[in-house]
Parts: structure tokens; sequence; C-alpha cells
């Protein structure tokens, strides 16, 4: 699905204000954290805590959270491993389109393979993607399980249930690693916009 080409005879039209004009007028840098991680790893939370960490510093930002995103521009699509690919396409390209508005663009995905994350960075382009492995061991998220799924997913009631009965694949090169089972959500947010300041997206 997601190498099919259909769209031909288009030419890119080039905006009068570029993205550098909006980061100045930001006063920070517009970037992709995409935060990756086990469903009730805590990535909606953390990427909310980041999120009101920069809103009140002034800063232009968005999350964009796996369930919404599946409420509506993703509503057709599952959970299979296509279907997943086409997924995170998608937010790839839409978190990118955030960052050329001068957003700093938060994704909460399970985003469990490897090569769709590394999609998504190449489309945002080095430098503006920051990968944020939100780890927690599957055992504790199951013990939060804070939609009732995990124990749905062992009934054999949800097929293809990430970290059940469809993987996830680590992240080896992620800028950023938090573990959500050891540190507080406080601890995790101030480790990501550590990272952010450190990396001068942020002043
Ligand atoms: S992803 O794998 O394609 O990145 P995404 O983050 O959009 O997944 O959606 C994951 C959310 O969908 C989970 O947090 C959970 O609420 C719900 N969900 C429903 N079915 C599944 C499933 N089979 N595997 C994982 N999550 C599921």
């Amino acid at each position: 699905m997601a190498d099919k080409v259909k769209a031909t005879n288009i030419t890119w039209h080039h905006a009068d204000i570029t993205k550098d004009d909006r980061e100045k007028q930001n006063g920070h840098k517009a970037v992709v954290i995409w935060f990756t991680g086990l469903s009730g790893s805590g990535k909606s939370t953390l990427a909310h805590a980041v999120e009101n960490a920069l809103f009140d510093a002034g800063c232009r930002t968005f999350v964009l959270d796996g369930d919404n995103i599946r409420h509506g521009l993703n509503k057709d699509l599952g959970f299979s491993p296509e279907d997943r690919e086409e997924n995170i396409r998608r937010i790839g390209e839409v978190a990118h389109l955030f960052t050329q508005a001068g957003v700093i663009a938060m994704t909460a995905f399970i985003s469990p393979y490897r090569a769709d994350r590394d999609k998504a960075r190449a489309i945002a382009g080095e430098g503006n993607f920051f990968e944020v492995y939100v780890k927690c061991a599957l055992d504790v998220c199951e013990q939060r399980d804070p939609k009732g799924l995990y124990k749905k997913a062992r009934a054999g009631q949800i097929p293809e249930f990430t970290g059940i009965s469809a993987p996830y694949e680590e992240p080896d090169n992620a800028e950023i690693v938090v573990d959500t089972g050891v540190h507080s959500l406080e601890e995790s947010a101030e480790l990501v916009l550590g990272v952010l300041r450190d990396r001068g997206i942020i002043q």
C-alpha cells in the first residue's frame, strides 16, 4: 500500500514563508519527537507532560496520538503489519507537515517496526527527529492495562496484539530512552526536555 504511487503530473509549489522564518518567529526549532513503546507504556502520558511544559514555555506544539488518529484520519487501518506500516507512514508525513508549520510535533504510536520508524525519521530528516523509546516491561504494561486490552488479548479476543501475539521491535538508535517503570512522569519529561535544550531546539 505504502509504495503505490498514483500521483503523477504534479509539481511542487514552494511557499514564500519558510520553516526557518516560522522558527525565528516562534523562538524555537520545529522537530518531531517520536514516542514509541508498548501499549500502556506511557507514551501518550509522557508526550502530554512534555507538551504541557513546552506550551507553558511559549512553544508551539501538538500531540498526534495513536488512539485519536485512528478515530479519524486512520480509521480505515487495522493492526496487520501492512496497516501499521501505512499508519506510521501517514503519521510520519503529518508530523513532518507540522514541523514545516513551525510546530514541535509529538507522536505517540506503538510504531512496533524499526523499519517504519526509520522511514518516519527519513521523512523528517536527520536532526529533526528525536526518537523516544518509552521503555516499560511487558508485565508492567500488562499490570497497568488501562484499557483492559491485555486481558482481552490474553483471552484471545484481540488478534495481533502487540507484545502478546504481534511483535515489538525495540529501538537500537533512539535519541532518548525513558523507563517509565523506574522513573516518575516528572523525571521522564525532564529527561526529554533536557535533550531538547542541549540540542538547541528550545531555549
Ligand atoms: S501502531 O502499532 O499502528 O503504531 P497505534 O499506536 O496506532 O498502533 O494504536 C495502538 C492502540 O490501539 C493501542 O494503544 C490500543 O489502545 C489499540 N489497539 C487495538 N488493537 C490493538 C492491537 N491489536 N495491537 C495493539 N494495539 C491495539
